[in-house]
C-alpha cells in the first residue's frame, strides 16, 4: 500500500514537471512571437520561435549547411530584413552594411552564441565585448601589418620550394596528389612556424599529413553541433584548470589564441589557393593567359620572384581576387550588436538584437 502511494506521488511529481515545462514553453513561444523586441520583423514564425529551424537546414537537411541558401529564399519572400532565428535578423541591403560593421569610434559587440562554437573561448575571435576584443587584438596587430608579413617573404618562399619539390616527386612517381590537402599542409607549415617559431613540417610526411588534416577538418564540421550544445558543455567544470593557480589559466587563453591562428591561418588561405588551381586547370583560356603573364614576369622558372613583382601583375591579381570572391572561405554570419539601437527603415534594432548583413 505504501509502495502504491509512493508510486502515485512520483506520478504526480512527473505530472507537475510536465505541466511546468508546458507552461514555460508556451509562454516562451508567445513571448517570442508577440512581445519580443524583434516580433515585428518579418520572417517565418517557426524561425522566430526556435533556432531549431536554422538547425534543421544546417544539420538535418541534406547535404547540410543549407541555411544560407534558405535565407536567400526567405529574403525573396519577406524582403530585405528578416528575423532568421529568435534573436537574429539579417539585412540584405548593401547600404546598411557599414552601419552594422562600423569602424572608428562605433562600438560593436559580438553575439556570444555565435562565437561559442569555435572551441577557443579565450581568443580574440571569441571576445564578445568590443573592448575586450580590442585589447586582445592589439597584442597581435603588429604581427599582421603588411610590413610584418613582407618580412616573412623568405620563409614563405622556402616553404613553397619544399612543396614544389614534393610535387616533382609525385609527378615522377605518377602519383595522384590531393591539391587541397597539399595547400593546407603548406599553409599550416607556414603559420605554425610564424606562430610558434617552429614549423610542424607536415609537408615532409609522405602523404602530406593527410590523416592529420582530415581530423582537423572534421573539427570544423562539428562547429554547428558545438554551437548548439555549448551551454551544456559549459556546465562541465574545467576541473584541470580549477586546480591550477590563476596565472596558469593564462596559458589556456594563449592556447585558445594559438588555436585560432592555426585554424584561421591555414584552411582559409589553402582553400583560396586550391580554388585558384582548380579553376585555372579547368579553364584552358584562363590558364593560357595566366601562363603568358607569368612567363614574361618570370622568364626563368628557377629564379626567385618577389611579392612586389607578383603584386604588380594584373591578371594574377584578378585571379586571386576572383578566387576570394567565389570560394566562400568563412561562410558563417558575423553577428554584431551596437551599444545604441540601430535603425533600419521603420525597424529599431536594440542592443539585444543581433543583425548580420
Ligand atoms: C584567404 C584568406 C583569409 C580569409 C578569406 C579570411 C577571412 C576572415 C574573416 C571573414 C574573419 C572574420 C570572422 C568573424 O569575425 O566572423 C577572419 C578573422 C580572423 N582571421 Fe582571417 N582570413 C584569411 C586568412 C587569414 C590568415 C592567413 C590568418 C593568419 C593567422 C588569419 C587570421 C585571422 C584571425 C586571427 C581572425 C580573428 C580576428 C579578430 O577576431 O579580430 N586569417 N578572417
Amino acid at each position: 500500500m505504501v509502495q502504491l502511494l509512493k508510486l502515485f506521488e512520483a506520478a504526480d511529481l512527473w505530472g507537475i514537471c510536465l505541466l511546468a515545462a508546458a507552461i514555460y514553453f508556451v509562454s516562451l513561444i508567445l513571448y517570442r512571437l508577440y512581445v519580443h523586441p524583434l516580433s515585428d520583423v518579418p520572417g517565418p514564425k517557426l524561425a522566430a520561435i526556435t533556432s531549431w529551424y536554422e538547425t534543421y537546414y544546417d544539420l538535418f537537411k541534406t547535404p547540410g549547411g543549407q541555411y544560407w541558401n534558405k535565407l536567400d529564399e526567405l529574403h525573396n519572400t519577406y524582403g530585405p530584413i528578416i528575423r532568421i532565428n529568435p534573436n537574429e535578423v539579417q539585412i540584405h541591403d548593401p547600404e546598411f552594411y557599414t552601419q552594422i560593421y562600423a569602424g572608428g569610434p562605433n562600438k560593436r559587440n559580438r553575439y556570444a552564441r555565435s562565437v561559442s562554437g569555435n572551441g577557443s573561448p579565450g581568443s580574440m575571435a571569441s571576445a564578445v565585448s568590443h573592448d575586450l576584443h580590442r585589447l586582445r587584438r592589439s597584442s597581435l596587430n603588429p604581427f599582421f601589418s603588411k610590413a610584418a608579413v613582407l618580412r616573412l617573404e623568405e620563409r614563405i618562399q622556402s616553404r613553397v620550394r619544399i612543396l614544389c619539390e614534393r610535387f616533382s616527386g609525385f609527378l615522377e612517381r605518377k602519383e595522384i596528389v590531393d591539391v587541397s590537402v597539399a595547400m593546407t599542409s603548406l599553409t599550416l607549415d607556414i603559420i605554425t612556424e610564424y606562430s610558434f617559431g617552429e614549423s610542424w613540417n607536415l609537408m615532409d610526411r609522405d602523404d602530406l599529413s593527410y590523416d592529420f588534416i582530415k581530423v582537423m577538418r572534421g573539427g570544423f564540421e562539428t562547429l554547428q553541433i558545438r554551437k548548439l550544445f555549448n551551454s551544456v558543455i559549459n556546465l562541465i567544470p574545467p576541473k584541470a584548470l580549477d586546480r591550477l593557480p590563476k596565472e596558469e589559466t593564462e596559458t589556456q587563453r594563449l592556447a585558445d589564441e594559438a588555436l585560432v591562428l592555426i585554424t584561421a591561418g591555414s584552411e582559409t588561405t589553402s582553400r583560396a589557393l586550391a580554388t585558384i588551381i582548380y579553376h585555372v586547370l579547368e579553364n584552358p583560356d584562363i590558364c593560357t593567359k595566366l601562363q603568358q603573364e607569368l612567363d614574361i614576369a618570370i622568364p626563368d622558372a628557377t629564379m626567385e620572384v618577389s611579392y612586389s613583382t607578383l603584386e604588380a601583375l594584373p591578371y594574377l591579381t584578378a585571379t586571386i581576387r576572383e578566387s576570394l570572391r567565389i570560394s566562400a572561405l568563412v561562410p558563417n554570419r558575423s553577428l554584431l550588436t551596437a551599444d545604441q539601437p540601430l535603425q533600419y527603415k521603420q525597424w529599431s534594432l536594440n542592443p539585444g538584437a543581433y543583425p548580420s548583413a
